[in-house]
């Protein structure tokens, strides 16, 4: 290991975590409000200026590498945008207040406020590439897909892996035009697909966790929501796979431009070049996390945090009197 890549593997010596469950847990309540009301932006921009006061208060020196919202033009926090009191530990941000924006407007489920840390120039930067395609699968089959792989194949190779028959796979796919194909071809296959509208940072946890009914993530989304499902997969296990696939003239052109690749496949070390990363999500609506209740003047929240240097997993429940917040 060179000296940089040990001062940048040192660099979260503290444990940033339980600050930045705070954060998540704050975004998620003051987006709560929102949940079902139909207003997507109104309750990302709640969550926004939660998060982003929250942050804030917080000794470390943060910068904004991905700040979701650009694609729809949402409230933000944008990119490059320096976060905490700057006493700390140089730090790469990545967030997403509302991940399912249009979950929460519609009160449906894995709406989550999301964010990962990792030590300065570790996260890749995906610049104006809005979309990627991306494959997530548990360790186990971590070794032996490819992104390109004919679908029939790929469920093979899942399949023997997990100790599985294809016709016991679940491939969570989100429901959009683009996929048809791919749907078509797990169906042909004799696997089942699991079709959310939204939400594929949850679909990748799904993906790599054990015993959630989901046993691989196949599809196009954001790129934001590759690089935050990848800082998790590192503390989880298993692989994500990624490809820039915009899906726009447009966007391409600015990927291009930007001097980014077309073809390459990113791996998940590609994605978080640093084993020092937390991850962290709050449920808003219930789904692989339960959301936020109010119930007897108590605001109820349901978050996970990863930290990959302890590899742990923490489950965390809190309660907050709602007089107090
Ligand atoms: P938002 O929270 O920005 O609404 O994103 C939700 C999401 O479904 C992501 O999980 C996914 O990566 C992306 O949008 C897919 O984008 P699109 O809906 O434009 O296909």
């Amino acid at each position: 290991m060179n000296q940089n890549t040990s001062e940048r593997n040192n660099v979260l010596e503290r444990n940033l975590g339980l600050d930045i469950l705070g954060v998540t847990e704050a975004a998620a309540i003051a987006a709560s409000k929102w949940v079902g009301r139909g207003d997507k932006n109104a309750g990302d921009g709640s969550a926004v200026d939660a998060m982003r006061a929250a942050f804030n208060q917080m000794d470390f020196d943060g910068i904004v590498i991905i700040g979701e919202g650009e694609k729809d033009e949402a409230p933000m926090l944008f990119k490059g945008e320096q976060l905490g009191t700057k006493k700390g530990p140089k730090v790469d941000v990545a967030i997403d207040p509302v991940e399912g924006t249009s979950l929460l407007a519609k009160g449906r489920p894995n709406s989550i406020a999301t964010i990962s840390l990792a030590p300065r120039g570790a996260m890749f930067d995906p610049g104006p590439a809005f979309y990627m395609k991306k494959l997530a699968v548990p360790h186990e089959a971590a070794g032996v897909v490819e992104l390109d792989m004919p679908v029939a194949e790929l469920l093979k190779k899942v399949a023997r892996a997990l100790g599985k028959d294809v016709r016991e796979l679940t491939v969570f796919v989100l429901e959009k035009e683009r996929h048809a194909e791919i749907s078509r071809e797990i169906f042909k296959a004799g696997a089942r697909v699991q079709s959310h509208t939204d939400g594929d940072v949850a679909g990748a946890l799904l993906a790599v966790m054990p015993h959630t009914g989901v046993d691989l993530m196949l599809g196009t989304g954001g790129t934001p929501e590759g690089v935050l499902a990848a800082t998790a997969v590192k503390v989880l296990g298993g692989q994500i796979l990624g490809r820039l696939d915009p899906q726009s003239d447009e966007e391409k052109a600015d990927v291009l431009k930007a001097g980014l690749s077309l073809t390459k496949v990113l791996g998940v070390d590609d994605l978080v070049k640093s084993d020092d990363v937390y991850f962290a999500a709050t449920g808003i609506t219930t789904g692989f996390l339960k959301g936020v209740t109010v119930d007897d003047h108590k605001v109820s929240t349901h978050s996970v945090l990863m930290h990959r240097k302890l590899g742990s997993v923490r489950y965390v429940d809190a309660v907050y009197n709602l007089h107090r917040l």
